[in-house]
């Protein structure tokens, strides 16, 4: 099966933003990206809106022309913007105000009563739901107990241990197996690059991967268009060598 790259676009805003101008523009980011062969565009509106802002989430809506994809906390303000602007998809996210990025995958054990409400009003309004979750069979359970149609496996712990990283990825191999066994489509992400990206590429149960922070990175240096390509090619090279 083939698989779909997803460019988070965050990043360009985070440019902007520490600047508060007008440019780089994520859109237009969003645009090159989908013009290079991306099947879809994410961006995270955090709470804080330190990088993304409301209107980024309202204009790519309406000119990404693949797949959109919002994380999100599943809180009720975020659920009024995710109902307003209807993307494609909601990933539901941990989001801690202090934390750098994502630090880790949801606890939809422990968080079950707040979720389904949420994932269910999601639903209702035709938006695919997925969770951003750890490779953990527990959590993957409770995922698919809520009736979400997609889980998106946290790779940072691999991406971390990149180089020494046979566990981590055994654990991503049996999360993908165990996600796809419930009938869960599989997606992954977090921490990936053009070096690591191949390994996840491989698992067959995985049919998209969210990327942002390093192609974004590449991005800067040698342009979104070669960034995106570079990218799509080492998942390419990762799915022969499987
Ligand atoms: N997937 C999810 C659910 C995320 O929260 C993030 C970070 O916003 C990513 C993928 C992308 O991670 P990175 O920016 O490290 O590629």
């Amino acid at each position: 099966m083939s698989i779909a790259l997803h460019v988070n676009v965050d990043h360009v805003a985070t440019l902007r933003q520490a600047r508060g101008t007008a440019y780089p523009d994520p859109i237009e980011a969003a645009l090159a990206a989908e013009r290079a062969g991306a099947e879809g565009i994410t961006v995270h509106l955090r709470e804080d809106r330190r990088h993304i802002q409301d209107r980024d989430v309202r204009v790519l809506r309406e000119v990404v022309r693949g797949v959109m994809n919002l994380e999100m906390a599943a809180t009720e303000p975020m659920l009024r913007v995710a109902l307003a602007t209807r993307p494609h998809h909601v990933t539901l996210v941990p989001e801690r105000r202090e934390e750098r990025t994502t630090e880790g995958g949801l606890d939809v054990v422990g968080q079950r009563a707040g979720l389904v409400d949420i994932v269910k009003s999601l639903q209702s309004a035709q938006i695919k739901v997925s969770l951003f979750v750890a490779p953990d069979r527990a959590q993957l359970e409770a995922s698919r107990a809520l009736g979400v149609e997609q889980i998106e496996l946290h790779t940072g712990e691999y991406a971390e241990a990149f180089g020494h990283h046979a566990a981590a990825l055994a654990a991503l191999a049996d999360g993908a197996r165990f996600a796809l066994s419930l009938g869960l489509r599989v997606a992954a992400g977090h921490g990936l690059t053009v070096a690591n990206v191949g390994h996840v590429a491989a698992l067959a149960e995985v049919v998209e991967l969210n990327i942002g922070h390093a192609l974004i990175a590449d991005a800067v240096i040698v342009g979104i268009d070669a960034a995106v390509r570079a990218m799509r090619g080492a998942i390419a090279h990762g799915r022969r060598g499987r």
